[in-house]
């Protein structure tokens, strides 16, 4: 059973990602939504409807884009504030029955091979069975900080292995000592396991998070596909990741290899890279005229961009916001909103 993530606020796709619309529920990289692509890869004869657990603000954009490609949901759990990703998905898991996998995806990356994902699931479904917490594992490319590192250890199914190790978000010396290693994976984000098996890794690693959820969903109000955990119940329950709060912790995680064309599109730096580029590296979206210029990421959503002789700029107008920055900035845009929320 598909559950999907689409909770985060995605901070440093602004102007066009905002607390309103996030980018889950934008178009960056193809004519899908990132929400859409997400369900649209888990669809089909072998899976179940998803569920799906995002912000209540949100409700409206979730269902709309999921009939829209016409991936109803089994329910849509909406969180009256985010505790990040462990409490998010231990809801998900007590609304789901204990034994059924539970293919947990983030509602912001791309798949480029859809095959190959589904085969990774295929190779890990008996360790799951088996109560295994399962994770996929992405050949890193560089030193990135924003990623869990997964040190493959000895195999324990066929192209599955157990993790001798999970570290979340290294800082950047750790980070390059595990890629000079070549031992290491980045985790992509995706995790697969029985619902009761990552709700008793939570009773015993996190008591707190899973006493909050169990709470907030006892009292939950159900309207039509939409279910709201109690909001008192679930504010009470500590913010923090999957990461850190469960595979960090826990024993028996296994890594799935799988190269299946994954990225995580963070910031606009990583959807110039990611996007087709035109013959000069540009990769220009929405009214843009753009001149004897390389390798600059263009979007407009509403007033026009006309550039000129301009090399390595990131150009993005959004409503009244214009956001300008050179290639390699991308990461530093969510200062700007610390910025903005002084001002
Ligand atoms: N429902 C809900 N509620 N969803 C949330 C919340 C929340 O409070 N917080 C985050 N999400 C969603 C995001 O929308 C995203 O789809 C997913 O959960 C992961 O959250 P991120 O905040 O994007 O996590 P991350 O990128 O820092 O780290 C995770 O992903 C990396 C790969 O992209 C970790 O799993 C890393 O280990 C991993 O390498
Ligand atoms: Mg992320």
């Amino acid at each position: 059973m598909p559950v999907i993530l689409s909770g985060g606020s995605g901070t440093r796709l602004w102007p066009m990602s905002r607390p309103e619309r996030p980018k889950q529920f934008l178009a960056l990289t193809a004519t899908e939504t990132m929400l859409q692509l997400t369900a649209a890869r888990a669809h089909g004869d072998a899976f179940a409807a998803p569920i799906v657990v995002a912000n209540a603000l949100h409700a409206d954009q979730v269902e709309a884009q999921l009939a829209a490609i016409g991936a109803a949901p089994q329910a849509i759990i909406l969180e009256p504030a985010g505790r990040n990703t462990a409490p998010a998905i231990a809801l998900a898991a007590l609304a789901a029955d204990g034994d059924a996998p539970m293919l947990v995806m983030p509602s912001d990356h791309v798949i480029l091979d859809r095959d190959a994902f589904h085969a990774a699931i295929h190779a890990a479904l008996p360790l799951v069975a088996d109560g295994w917490l399962v994770t996929f594992g992405i050949s890193p490319d560089a030193p990135e900080t924003g990623y869990g590192y997964i040190k493959v250890g000895d195999e324990v199914a066929p192209g599955v292995n157990r993790v001798a190790r999970f570290v979340e978000k290294p800082q950047r010396d750790a980070a390059e000592a595990m890629i000079a290693g070549g031992d290491h994976a980045w985790n992509g984000g995706i995790f697969l396991f029985r619902a009761d098996a990552y709700l008793n890794a939570l009773e015993q690693f996190r008591p707190d998070i899973l006493a909050a959820a169990t709470a907030a969903m006892k009292d939950a109000r159900h309207d039509g596909a939409c279910l709201y955990p109690d909001a008192a119940a679930f504010e009470a329950s500590p913010s923090d990741s999957i990461d850190y709060a469960v595979m960090e912790k826990a024993d028996r995680v296994a890594v799935v290899p799988v190269a299946m064309g994954w990225s995580d599109v963070g910031s606009w730096d990583a959807l110039h890279q990611i996007a087709e580029n035109d013959q000069h590296g540009n990769v220009v979206n929405g009214d843009a005229i753009v001149l004897d210029s390389r390798n600059c990421l263009v979007r407009s959503e509403g007033a026009r961009i006309a550039m000129i002789g301009v090399e390595d700029l990131i150009v993005v107008a959004s409503g009244n916001d214009i956001l300008i920055l050179p290639r390699g900035r991308s990461q530093d845009v969510k200062l700007l909103q610390e910025e903005m929320k002084r001002r």
